[in-house]
């Protein structure tokens, strides 16, 4: 049992720092475009409906502000880890160099739900939109191609879904470098749309929408309960989502050209620079129509239609889909990178997550595998229960972040910080607490599936990781 506690030495991260096997071509601004790229998606193009129209109201905007102070407290502490051990692996390296081996592997795989889930639920989100746009020119998909069994009720399959899944496997084996400037097109397009947002429906703003900013809370006749301040931060909950990403740029380390300072300056520059563009948008949206009235599908394009600017959802839900585009090729990315530094430790199989192409330079394995799991779960499951399964690993991976930083400023004091998390003895526990907090108010069946998740992943550690890793080994 001891063993669950070894840790791996720091000394051994900087080391293979030093040997890296990928090609270290990402700058600082292109691993901030890698954030943004990864951050701006499902979340605000698509969550942001439900949460205003069911949830939040008006205070919606409050709602972004409360997810927004939560992963700013883990953004913070991700980047001091990001500076002392600048390896892909994000959240399970920092935790495998300082709290110990099972607890880094249950990171791992929870990183798992936030990636994989995350991908997943983008790529679902992706097949919405792109049915939109397809019927904008006049094409129809048929309903029980477009959607997963559940929601059709009988024999579905979302073709869509499961083949942009496969467009994005195919960029992704080809090589990050492709993968890295097709991205920053696509980031410069997504971020321009959400300016012009911004920019445009400032103008359409009728302050009388945003009142009442909290609207009273009103309780269903089987208890849901609606609006309020247990409203706002059920709304909360569920835009969590639109942040989770800016972790993916500390899973680009082997990439970047410098690390240490690079990493921790993205990480907090893409959180910073999203959360702005969150507010701003959700006060647009529910400044320019009755927050009632917002499509839950896609509500930035029907405030736009709802206003009246109806040539806007075309530019809208273009850069819609090629946004979500982009979130999918950082999630999955991250997903394979995480497998890789796993595979490097020897907690899971070298052949198959450390495989690097002799010509491409990338885990091909990895990266094929994750694009069968992510297309079969995205074209069979309905978009709600795998979102809030990657909200859950995301929550539970920030609030370790957090605790583990604390952890390793008292273990080793004198280790170089490139970047320090400022007043860590009050960020980190706030972090900690705030992302606990809010898996407290996610739905009960979804805990059930969490517990699973987690259980099996114990099981796992035991039957073979445990066994296999690096540090099990005499040298
Ligand atoms: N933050 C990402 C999105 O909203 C996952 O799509």
């Amino acid at each position: 049992m001891a063993n669950v506690w070894r840790k791996k030495p720091i000394s051994a991260y900087h080391a293979e720092a030093g040997k890296s096997e990928l090609k270290r071509i990402l700058s600082k601004w292109g691993l901030t475009s890698l954030g943004i790229g990864a951050i701006i998606g499902g979340g605000i193009f698509t969550l942001t409906g439900i949460a205003a129209h069911d949830h939040a109201g008006p205070a919606l905007a409050l709602s972004f502000v409360i997810a927004g102070v939560g992963c700013l407290f883990a953004s913070l502490c991700y980047a001091e880890f990001a500076s002392v051990l600048p390896v892909e692996g994000s959240a399970y390296a920092y935790a495998y160099g300082t709290v110990g081996e099972l607890f880094a592997w249950f990171i791992g795989w929870n990183l798992v739900l936030e990636y994989m889930m995350g991908a997943t639920t983008v790529a679902v989100a992706w097949s919405g939109y792109f049915s939109k746009l397809l019927h904008l020119f006049g094409l129809h998909i048929p309903d029980w191609l477009n959607n997963d069994p559940i929601t059709y009720g009988g024999f579905a399959f979302n073709l869509p879904a499961f083949l942009i899944t496969w467009v994005v496997t195919a960029i992704l084996v080809k090589g990050i470098k492709e993968a890295a400037s097709t991205n920053n097109l696509i980031v410069i397009l997504k971020v321009a749309v959400v300016l012009f947002v911004i920019i445009v429906g400032i103008f359409y703003i009728k302050p009388e929408n945003w009142t009442p900013f909290i609207p009273d809370q009103v309780i269903d006749p089987d208890g849901t309960s609606h609006f309020g301040m247990s409203g706002v931060l059920t709304a909360a909950t569920i835009v969590f989502f639109a942040y989770i990403g800016f972790d993916a740029v500390s899973t680009q380390a082997g990439e970047a050209i410098n690390p240490k300072k690079d990493v921790p300056f993205a990480i907090i520059a893409s959180l910073v620079i999203c959360t702005i563009l969150y507010i701003l948008v959700s006060l647009i949206l529910t400044g320019m129509v009755p927050y009632n009235t917002l499509d839950l599908k896609a509500p930035v394009a029907s405030a736009f239609a709802g206003a009246g600017i109806t040539w806007a959802v075309y530019p809208i839900t273009i850069a819609a889909v090629a946004g979500l585009t982009s979130v999918m090729l950082v999630m999955m990315l991250g997903q394979t990178r995480i497998f890789f530094g796993m595979a490097k430790d020897g907690l899971l199989p070298r052949g198959v997550f450390g495989a690097i192409h002799p010509k491409f330079k990338t885990p091909y394995k990895s990266t094929l595998l994750v694009g069968l799991v992510v297309s079969i779960v995205a074209a069979l499951t309905p978009i709600n229960n795998i979102s809030e399964m990657c909200s859950m690993g995301t929550l539970l991976a920030f609030s370790m972040v957090c605790l583990a930083v604390l952890i390793l400023r008292k273990r080793e004091p004198n280790i170089e910080r490139p970047y320090k998390t400022p007043m860590v003895n009050i960020i980190a526990p706030l972090g900690v607490l705030f992302n606990v907090f809010l898996m407290t108010q996610v739905r009960e069946h979804t805990w059930y599936a969490f517990l699973i998740w987690g259980f099996l992943g114990v099981a796992v550690y035991f039957m073979y990781s445990q066994k296999s890793s690096n540090l099990h080994k005499p040298n």
